[in-house]
């Protein structure tokens, strides 16, 4: 056993899903409709979820796996339990928008929504487990998009503050760690699922994601102000999908690509973090001829308002080239990026780049100094599970171990500050990227396939016990 230095005493380790991915149960309780649910597996998810193809409810010939999913609405108390076994500090988890307020614009939220919540953060703190909740993971009630247009209207921002409003004042005591958007960069990239964008024929999709990006943005520094207010403890947080870009070449042309690329994403962050649209953003702006409307109020909000801590998904690297001509891409995590030959990659062709996370996790620090977590990180493969639902997966532990490394090496050789890490999908679930099932990130194995069948029966991987003993251990014995 090799011993490496010990995490903060603090340090929250734990896991992650998204509401969407695990709950099912999408029409109990009074819960509404949400783009999420009608998102089918298949060759038209991605067209949907990028906002150009049209599907705001089920249609015959899809399957539809938030549906049913992993049934965590009815297995939670048993979720959590294997949570608490592992000796999790925390569980990072989302609210569906919709069990709250089922067509989002209501002024009176369902209380059996708000139960739903009550019971799990309950269930959470009788293991001893911190909940870390993201309000909004990509779920946006239907209703607010075939009437208000999802996220381009400013009305959401109203019916955000709602639902903040109601989420902390009734969780106060139970919730301390709130994140606004999940990778709100992924506005850009799926737009319907970041912010229930569909686009019309002729309009200007740019003018629309940005002006959708600066209602999230102001939205948020409302949650982050109301927080506050309703309890001095609240600590909340932004979320990027983040991933440094690495120059394909030493050519000039290829640095500027990638501080471009990066740009991109952390323009969000700048806002959020810092307080200000940057002047890149701004001049970008003109030069599409964009008209965001913002007002002083927004502006002022934006300001006083910025987030207590910085948190981001991390999967892989990115590379980017000022070249046309070179353009070998590879998946990964929805944003395509060109194929960098020192990586291995998954079987999903998500590139593997720990070093990279110590990479990402410094220029996060140093851009913006504030602490961070790491909320989403790990390894979708596919499993082969014995006839006990065991899964001998050497790989997904290969893959964790080495970003643990990453983090302790930034924490204790260059003094970042981090608060936490949450491995993606503790438990099995639906990939939001696919809706695949079979693309599985966890410590928990769970029966069910890609059409839906299976006993939803949970068994531990030997993942499982490794990571039990990594937190038990405060990340000295990794091996
Ligand atoms: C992130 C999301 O993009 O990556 C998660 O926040 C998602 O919702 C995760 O599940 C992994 O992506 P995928 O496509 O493998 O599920």
């Amino acid at each position: 056993m090799t011993d490496y230095k010990p995490f903060p005493d603090e340090f929250l380790w734990g896991g992650a899903t998204a509401a969407n991915q695990c709950e099912g149960a999408y029409d109990v309780d009074g819960r509404g409709l949400a783009n999420v649910d009608v998102v089918p597996i298949g060759e038209d998810r991605f067209p949907i979820i990028a906002g150009k193809k049209k599907m705001f409810d089920f249609e015959d010939g899809y399957f539809y796996p938030a549906k049913e999913s992993i049934d965590f609405y009815n297995h939670y108390k048993e979720d959590i339990a294997l949570l608490g076994e592992m000796g999790f500090k925390t569980y990072r988890m989302s609210i569906a928008w919709s069990r709250i307020f089922p067509k989002g614009d209501e002024l009176v939220p369902n209380e059996a929504g708000l139960q739903f919540y009550e019971n799990v953060f309950k269930e959470c703190r009788k293991h001893g487990i911190e909940p870390l909740v993201t309000i909004t993971h990509f779920d946006c009630p239907m209703y607010l998009i075939e009437e208000y247009g999802g996220w381009r209207n400013r009305k959401l921002i109203e019916f955000y503050e709602r639902l903040v409003t109601v989420l902390f004042t009734r969780f106060k005591g139970l919730v301390k760690y709130w994140l606004t958007f999940n990778e709100i960069n992924m506005i850009l990239h799926a737009p319907f699922m970041g912010a229930g964008l569909y686009f019309e024929e002729g309009e200007n999709v740019e003018q629309v994601k940005y002006q959708a990006a600066h209602h999230e943005l102001v939205a948020s520094a409302i949650a982050t102000k109301v927080a506050h207010e309703i309890d001095p403890e609240n600590k909340v947080g932004c979320m990027l999908a983040a991933g440094q870009y690495y120059p394909n070449t030493a050519h000039p042309a290829d640095y500027w690509a990638a501080m471009s690329e990066d740009r991109e994403n952390y323009f969000f962050i700048d806002v959020q973090a810092r307080g200000e649209y940057p002047n890149y953003a701004k001049k970008k702006f003109e030069r599409l001829g964009l008209d965001i409307e913002m007002t002083e109020e927004d502006l002022k909000v934006l300001k006083e308002h910025t987030v207590d801590f910085v948190s981001f998904s991390y999967y892989s690297s990115r590379v980017a080239s000022g070249d046309p001509a070179v353009n070998e891409k590879t998946a990964g995590n929805i944003f395509a990026s060109l194929k960098n030959p020192y990586l291995e990659a998954s079987e999903w062709g998500w590139q593997i780049d720990p070093l990279g996370l110590r990479i990402t996790l410094n220029t996060i620090w140093d851009r913006y100094q504030k602490p961070m977590f790491i909320v989403e990180n790990g390894l979708g493969a596919v499993d082969t599970p014995d006839e006990n639902g065991y899964v001998e997966d050497d790989y997904r532990i290969d893959y964790l171990r080495e970003h643990v490394k990453a983090m302790n090496a930034t924490i204790n050789e260059d003094g970042v500050e981090l608060l936490g890490y949450t491995t993606w999908g503790c438990i099995d679930l639906v990939s939001a990227g696919t809706g695949e099932m079979k693309k599985r990130y966890g410590f928990i194995y769970v029966d069910r396939d890609n059409d839906g069948n299976g006993t939803l029966k949970r068994s531990k991987k030997k993942s499982f016990d490794w990571y039990k003993k990594v937190i038990a251990s405060n990340g000295t014995d990794i091996d």
